[in-house]
């Protein structure tokens, strides 16, 4: 069996599967919650609010998705249980997870804080390991079936200045990656990270006002300017595929070929 990256045969191999999307209030996990409810899953979209959830919803229902929404802070232990077992009893499985929840604080190192610095580490690497944690147990291991899919970043293979903790994380997310396909290969469930580039989202937006910017940048990425959240769906959908199945603890980088060589600034001919 092959995975195709048709729409129509994606909707055939995950049509009625389960997937859990966390941070899916905005940006890419509002993408990435559209992109599976396209092909025919059913989406637990969480946030730490219900109300920003609404918009996500909308979205999913206006093309015939079906979706419900659970509140879920991932730097709170009990909301993880209680979401994790309020998302298993609204559809009965979960087939996906995209651990995408997560947030950032730019700043030089020298000024990073130690309330910074927790902030960044157990958002996005704690949180997510103790949400696969939850769903492995309460799901995916008792159904011998699950693909997991950790968010991660060109910070995860790759140093920038200002993002010493976002980077620390996000390598963190890499080795995780790793550990947790390894440890639970045995039980049928496939764990990758999908690592992004540079994309515009709410997370970033000021930097995108700034036009010299965004030419430096675009000039730095092979294929000549940023993502767009679409340039990230036939990677997630390759990744949460039954096809996908002897793919596993692997860092995908969806970023336009910045990180394979023209960083630095080139000299002026
Ligand atoms: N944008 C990029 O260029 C880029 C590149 C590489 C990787 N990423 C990663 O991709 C993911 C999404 O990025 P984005 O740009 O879409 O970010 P975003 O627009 O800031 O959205 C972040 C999402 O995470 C949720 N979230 C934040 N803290 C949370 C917490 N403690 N508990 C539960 N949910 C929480 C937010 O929900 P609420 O605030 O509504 O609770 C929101 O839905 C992040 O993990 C980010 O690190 C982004």
């Amino acid at each position: 069996m092959t995975t195709s990256i048709n729409p129509e045969s994606n909707r055939a191999e995950l049509n009625d599967q389960v997937a859990l999307v966390t941070g899916a209030s905005r940006g890419l996990g509002r993408h990435f919650a559209r992109v599976l409810a396209g092909v025919g899953c059913r989406v637990i979209i969480t946030s730490r609010a219900a109300d920003s959830l609404v918009e996500t919803s909308q979205l999913i229902r206006d093309v015939g998705g079906r979706c419900e929404s659970v509140e879920l802070d991932v730097r709170d232990f009990d909301s993880i249980q209680a979401a994790s077992d309020a998302a298993v009893s609204a559809f009965g499985k979960i087939d996906i997870l995209v651990n995408n929840a997560g947030c950032n604080v730019r700043k030089p190192a020298v000024d990073v804080t130690w309330e910074d610095w927790n902030l960044v580490i157990d958002t996005n690497l704690r949180g997510s390991f103790f949400v696969a944690q939850a769903i492995a147990k309460k799901a995916m291991i008792p159904a011998a079936y699950g693909r997991i899919v950790n968010i991660g970043s060109v910070t995860s293979v790759f140093g920038y200045e200002g993002l010493t903790p976002y980077g620390a994380s996000r390598g963190g997310t890499k080795q995780m990656t790793m550990s947790l396909a390894d440890d639970w290969g045995q039980h049928g469930i496939t764990v990758n990270c999908l690592a992004p580039g540079w994309f515009k989202t709410a997370q970033n937006a000021v930097m995108y006002e700034d036009a010299d910017w965004v030419e430096y940048l675009s000039e730095r990425i092979p294929v000549g300017r940023p993502g767009h959240v679409d340039d990230l769906s036939s990677a997630l959908l390759f990744m949460v595929g039954p096809g996908s199945r002897y793919y596993t603890g692997q860092t995908m980088l969806v970023d336009g070929g910045i990180t394979v060589g023209r960083t630095r600034a080139l000299p002026k001919k």
